[in-house]
């Protein structure tokens, strides 16, 4: 069975040319002189082809008149130009194949709208929706042009592992890997025996591949990870998962300048690419999602981003007179809600934050000249708030040791990372931009949840 793509169909134009087509009917119509009307919906575009099913045919009674909502077809025929004002052509079918049925009693999407809550509980049907397989193939052109940004720059994809025995962000929100039996864990005075499991020592998903990046960095030059990322920290919002994706680039020779010059040139890339490649999704999202999606990219990718330093940040948002939940205080860290209102109404566009306090940010950020701020850089950006953070590492074996020392990380641990400091050590700088996120700010949809396939959070891991 070969069939054309519908997004294929309705880019032709061909009028007159024979083509057979398959997908899942969203609505249908009967006429009254005996026909039917079907949008088919093969998730290759967000427009449906039509098709016109006419009383001839032979499975008209028995099958055509029985079709629904939901259920899949092939389909036959000629393209003929369309009364319509939606599509320029129309399939008139020949003949119709009836591949599965879906019984409208309990097919649940009948209604024209349902809500994002409801969706998720039927995450494996709502690719289905408009919404739904716009994210799908607005993700996929997303993650073409991530990969094409670095391959173009000469930056070599490296494979970084998801089980670890480290901690890259040293906050101890991560899952545990055992092949233990849970209901009968060894025990040695007291403890947890970790020589009896799997890897002789505790292991976790990884809440990050920075680390193993850094190895590879330090001899290939300029390289990047994309992949999953596993974050065991108990936060309900609409912009945190326990499982996301991650893009991390590492680039030896380069300093925190150069990290956040990337970060720009970065983002731009990628909202270039979507305005480019993703127009009808993005009108869709425009119509119904966010009035502003299309035009806050193309504001973005001509605008420049302002750069200011965490010090400056915390004298801005003390003068600012605004109740915040979290008091501003140099020392704390800065939360979404400042976030936000430097982007939203400070600086009106996208802000780059730099040069933390040390005691908020992980003991591999290089420490500057002062002993009190490390080369840092947050990306901020309107609505969402964080959405790259990075750094310039540390790549002095002693001061680096010391930092693990204060925030009581074991240098045995992290022995091999402590050595790429000691065999050629090199400045190097990285960042990672959490991919959902940037969905979120090119689609407009307002919980993260929405923007990846099957969204794990705290209690819900169902699909
Ligand atoms: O700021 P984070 O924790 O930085 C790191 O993990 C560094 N090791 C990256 C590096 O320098 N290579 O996370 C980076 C980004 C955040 O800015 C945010 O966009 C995203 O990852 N992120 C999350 N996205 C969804 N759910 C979560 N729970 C996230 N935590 C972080
Ligand atoms: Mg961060």
């Amino acid at each position: 069975m070969r069939r054309e793509k519908i997004a294929a169909v309705l880019a032709s134009e061909k009028i007159g040319a024979k083509t057979t087509v398959m997908g899942w009917i969203k609505t249908k119509r009967e006429s009254k002189g005996g026909f039917s009307f079907i949008e088919l919906n093969d998730g290759s575009c967000l427009g449906n082809l039509q098709i016109i099913a006419d009383k001839g045919l032979p499975n008209y009674r028995e099958e055509i008149l029985r079709l629904q909502t939901g259920c899949s077809i092939c389909i036959s025929g000629t393209l003929v130009a369309s009364p319509g004002k939606k599509q320029k052509v129309e399939l008139r079918a020949e003949k119709i194949k009836v591949i599965g049925w879906a019984d409208p009693a309990r097919y649940p999407l009948q209604k024209k709208r349902h809500s994002f809550e409801f969706l998720r509980t039927i995450a494996h049907l709502r690719p289905r929706t408009n919404t739904f397989g716009a994210v799908a193939r607005v993700r996929n052109a997303m993650s073409f042009a991530v990969h094409a940004f670095f391959q173009e720059r000469g930056f070599i994809y490296v494979h970084t592992p998801i089980i670890t025995g480290s901690d890259c962000e040293g906050a101890g929100e991560t899952f545990k890997v055992t092949a233990f039996d849970l209901e009968s864990v060894p025990k040695k005075e007291g403890h947890v025996d970790f020589e009896k499991d799997f890897f002789g020592q505790p292991a976790n998903l990884t809440v990050s591949g920075q680390l193993e990046a850094e190895a590879y960095a330090l001899s290939m030059g300029d390289v990047y990870t994309f992949g999953p990322t596993f974050r065991a920290e108990n936060s309900n919002t609409p912009r945190h998962l326990a499982e996301f994706w991650m893009i991390e680039p590492e680039m030896a020779f380069c300093d925190l300048d150069g990290a956040i010059e990337l970060a720009e040139e970065f983002l731009k890339y990628i909202f270039r690419y979507v305005l480019e490649n993703c127009k009808e999704d993005m009108q869709f999202f425009t119509r119904f999602i966010d009035p502003g999606a299309i035009k806050n990219l193309e504001k973005l990718v001509s605008s420049h981003f302002e750069r200011i330093t965490y010090t400056e940040a915390v004298k801005i948002l003390s003068k600012m007179n605004e109740a915040f939940e979290f008091p501003v205080q140099w020392g704390s860290d800065i939360q979404a809600e400042h976030e936000r209102y430097l982007c939203e109404k400070v600086f009106r566009g996208p802000v780059v934050v730099t040069d933390y306090p040390k005691q908020i940010k992980p003991f591999y950020m290089k420490l500057n000249e002062d002993g009190k701020t490390v080369k840092a850089m947050d990306v901020l950006v309107p609505k969402i708030g964080e959405i790259i953070g990075g750094s310039q590492r540390e790549d002095d074996h002693d001061t680096l040791y010391n930092r693990m020392k204060e925030t009581n990380i074991s240098p045995e641990d992290y022995w091999w990372y402590l050595e790429l400091r000691e065999f050629g050590s090199a400045p190097h700088s990285g960042f990672g931009l959490g991919f959902e996120r940037l969905i979120q700010y090119v689609t407009g949809l307002s919980n993260i949840r929405d923007v990846i396939p099957f969204p794990r959070t705290p209690g819900n891991v169902n699909f």
